[in-house]
């Protein structure tokens, strides 16, 4: 990440991804711009906040849940299993999932290799026995497991309804490519946040201290740091909203009055009430959720939510698939 951050601001050093969206983002209808440009460093330290806030119950009810279920995951996974957990981040979780079933090897896979290293580091020191092979990669493209964990079962490992940013149709893609890295027999822990009433999410999303506001608009500060642009931050404000249709919770960034702004010296306008769709975090019943995981090629096993079915984690196994009945 530290280079798509540069000290001087200068454009030219900044992710060619990240402009490449950007431009292509404002410059359709509608304005869209992907959610994984969120996590700059300061981006990564804001949703670190929002994971603490009262209003956002994800974190801490999955994280209460996987304590809870501790001893069943344990009796139920493979001895010797390696855990391979998708997007690995900070995540806080996995010392409880390690805890609970003392795997032989972890391996985490994440795009940002500094995030990648600096976590697994922390990790190894909380567990110094336990052997971890850091897998920098795009998950959506398959490479070969480590070859030390080659001939362990596998347990893959995606909590925080990280999935829920996907429509179905990406969110199948990457369920089959994790099937494609774990291979068949192997095992996934998933977490999929339920779909509840909009009094309990749309505060999740837009919480009284206005830390997910921030979050949002840190992207608008993230563009005009690194691609030269001169958006009027101020003139945004931040919306989150409930979709029914889809059921999805989507952020957007709002215009207050007509804007104009350049980002790497290309020209855009806004009118007031026009949005930039910053992200989606979908939400599932249990049939929709199970019926996902199918889809992925991932066969439900067992499944925990807490006790006002906020938040479920679900065990699934890659089955072989077979055609006729
Ligand atoms: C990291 C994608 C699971 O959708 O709840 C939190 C991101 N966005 N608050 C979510 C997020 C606004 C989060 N995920």
């Amino acid at each position: 990440m530290l280079k798509q951050e540069p000290e001087d601001g200068q454009a030219s050093l900044a992710d060619p991804n990240f402009r490449a969206d950007v431009l292509a983002g404002l410059a359709a209808t509608p304005r869209a711009i992907p959610a994984r440009w969120f996590y700059d460093r300061r981006g990564s330290e804001l949703f670190e906040a929002i994971t603490a806030l009262p209003e956002y119950y994800p974190t801490r009810t999955e994280a209460a849940l996987l304590e809870s279920i501790g001893p069943e995951l344990g009796a139920l996974a493979a001895r010797n299993a390696a855990v391979v957990e998708f997007g690995s981040g900070s995540s806080a979780k996995t010392p409880i999932l390690l805890r609970a079933i003392r795997p032989a090897a972890y391996v985490p896979i994440d795009i940002s290799g500094d995030f990648l290293r600096q976590s697994a580091r922390a990790l190894s020191a909380d567990f110094p026995s336990l052997p971890v092979y850091p897998v920098e990669a795009d998950f959506l493209r398959p490479l070969p497991l480590p070859g030390e964990v080659a001939s362990l079962p596998k347990l893959g490992f995606f909590p925080g309804s990280t999935v829920g940013n996907m429509n179905a149709y990406h969110a199948v893609d990457l369920l089959r490519a994790m099937r494609e890295w774990l291979g068949e027999g192997a095992r996934l822990l998933i977490g999929m946040d339920r779909v509840k009433s909009p009094d309990v999410l749309i505060p999740a999303y837009d919480d009284a201290q206005g830390v997910t506001a921030a979050f949002n608009l840190n992207l608008l500060e993230r563009i005009n740091r690194e691609l030269s642009g001169t958006i009027p931050v101020a003139a945004f404000r931040h919306r989150a909203i409930w979709n029914a249709d889809a059921a999805r919770i989507e952020m957007h960034l709002e215009a207050q009055g007509d804007v104009e702004f350049t980002v790497d010296g290309r020209p855009f306008a806004m009118m007031a009430a026009d949005t930039i769709h910053t992200e989606n975090s979908h939400k599932y019943g249990p049939n929709g959720a199970r019926m996902l995981l199918r889809a992925g090629g991932w066969t439900p096993v067992r499944e925990w939510s807490d006790p006002q079915d906020w938040f479920a984690l679900i065990l699934c196994e890659a089955k072989p698939l077979r055609r006729a009945p």
